[in-house]
């Protein structure tokens, strides 16, 4: 029985839906693949809250208390660029695993981040940090290894979706973004869902993993607005697209018409989906819950399995 002890960073959503699924999923991983998941310690800024489901004892307010401590990997849940940075890159340097979350991490410091893992010798997985709990980027790296891939294209952004879909039935872009703040499905700035940067910040990730680090030759974000109109018969969708053109890669975000008989059209509300072309394989579709505590934590408990199979 391989035992492991994990150190948590960040017990919100995202981090407060991995401590319930480790509890749930707990006999099932013991059973399956003979490995013994602990949390040993849960980083937060404020451990008077209430934590349903939370172990009081296992709450600390100082990172080093979980990255300096006997853990064996760290999942990183807090979000935002500098704390988190600071943490992950500690954490590596001590030789820790890492699995994060946090696509603003990776497209602000992810080359470094991901040399300073491979410098360690261990690993850094990033699976919940485009599409949740949809598994694109195995895909990408395990899945499609042997093919070319020659182009991505997908809905990333499951508040822009929302929006797009209430107005479908007739709310203007300002109550259709209301509605889904209220909801919880947009932050009370919707900026980055809107503008198209969260859909250009997750394409990045997948470029790198697709096409490999650099390769980007020219990148456009236009996001969404009042401006969309109804057509009878059509839906418009957030597209983000990265594809390979002579001498690299190029990425587009922009809203895009569908007739209904789409695949594309057929994408509703917070969902998202993603469809990669290879040379041999052709087509492949993913799609799914994008966002929410319990689907984004299963993509961070399936990246530590994955870390625990490289720990010795
Ligand atoms: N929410 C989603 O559906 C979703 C989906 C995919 C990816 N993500 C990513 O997951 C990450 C976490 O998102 P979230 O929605 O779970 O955020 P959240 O609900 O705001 O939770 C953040 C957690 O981190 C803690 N924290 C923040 N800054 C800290 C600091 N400097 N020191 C110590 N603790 C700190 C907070 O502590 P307190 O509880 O004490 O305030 C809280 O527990 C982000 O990178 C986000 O982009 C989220």
């Amino acid at each position: 029985m391989k035992r492991v002890r994990i150190g948590l960073l960040g017990c919100g959503t995202v981090g407060g839906g991995f401590v319930r699924l480790v509890e749930r999923e707990r006999s099932r991983i013991r059973d399956r693949y003979n490995v013994e998941l602990n949390l040993a310690r849960i980083l937060v800024r404020d451990s008077s809250k209430e934590r349903p489901g939370v172990d009081r004892a296992l709450l600390t307010t100082s990172a080093l208390d979980v990255i300096d401590r006997d853990c064996d990997l760290i999942v990183e849940a807090i979000g935002g660029v500098h704390s988190a940075g600071t943490f992950v890159r500690r954490a590596l340097a001590r030789k820790r695993s890492v699995v994060t979350a946090n696509k603003a991490l990776l497209a602000a410091a992810g080359g470094e981040l991901f040399r300073a893992a491979s410098r360690n010798r261990v690993s850094l997985g990033f699976e919940a940090s485009v599409c949740g709990g949809v598994p694109v980027i195995a895909a990408l790296r395990r899945g499609l290894a042997g093919d070319t891939i020659e182009r991505i294209t997908g809905i990333l952004n499951g508040t822009s979706n929302y929006v797009l879909c209430r107005m479908e039935e007739g709310l203007s872009f300002t109550d259709a973004v209301a509605r889904a703040q209220e909801l919880g499905f947009a932050e009370r700035d919707a900026t980055l869902d809107l503008s198209g940067e969260d859909s250009a910040q997750k394409l990045r990730i997948l470029a790198n993993v697709a096409f490999g680090d650099g390769e980007v030759r020219k990148a456009s974000v236009c996001g969404i607005g009042g401006d969309v109109r109804h057509v009878r018969g059509t839906v418009v969708r957030l597209i983000a697209e990265a594809r390979r053109v002579a001498g690299g890669v190029e990425l587009c975000v922009e809203p895009r018409r569908f007739t209904y008989d789409h695949p594309f059209a057929r994408v509703r509300d917070e969902q998202n989906a993603v469809v990669i072309r290879g040379r041999a394989v052709g087509d492949v579709w993913l799609g799914g819950a994008g966002a929410g505590a319990s689907p984004t934590a299963a993509a961070l408990l399936s990246d530590v399995l994955e870390c625990v199979r490289d720990l010795t």
